[in-house]
């Protein structure tokens, strides 16, 4: 009887852990590998500071009526931290990857 409750609480221990395994990578922001064909430097640095506060669907998806220069700047004001360089090859890179009409 001892014995079953143990192993019952171990297998409970056991699926608590399992569980958390599971929930901690969406819990934690951390830039995805999903960004490892970055081979320009505009794809590079994109991968490092696009994806610190929002993953890369949120920019894929974008459907509003900025430019990718406008919303490159948006993001500065919300805390981005990129030089004028870096923010010029993100806006290249993001124009080529996901093509906005608007300019
Ligand atoms: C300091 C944090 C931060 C960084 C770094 C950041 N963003 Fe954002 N981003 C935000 C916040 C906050 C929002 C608005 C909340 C939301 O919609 O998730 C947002 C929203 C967006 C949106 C949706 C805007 C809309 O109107 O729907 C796009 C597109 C976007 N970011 C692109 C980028 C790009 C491109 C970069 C890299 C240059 C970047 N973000 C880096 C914080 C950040």
């Amino acid at each position: 009887m001892v014995l079953k409750k143990t192993l019952a609480g171990t297998m409970m221990l056991v699926g608590m852990i399992m569980g958390l395994m599971f929930v901690s990578p969406y819990a934690v922001p951390i830039p995805q590998a999903q960004e490892a064909s970055a081979d320009t430097p505009g794809a590079q640095a994109f991968a490092s500071v696009c994806n610190t506060c929002h993953s890369t669907d949120r920019i894929r998806d974008y459907q509003g009526d900025k430019s990718w220069g406008e919303i490159i700047t948006l993001m500065k004001s919300f805390g981005a931290l990129l030089s004028e360089d870096q923010a010029k090859e993100i806006e290249q890179h993001l124009q080529t990857t996901y093509p906005r009409d608007k300019k």
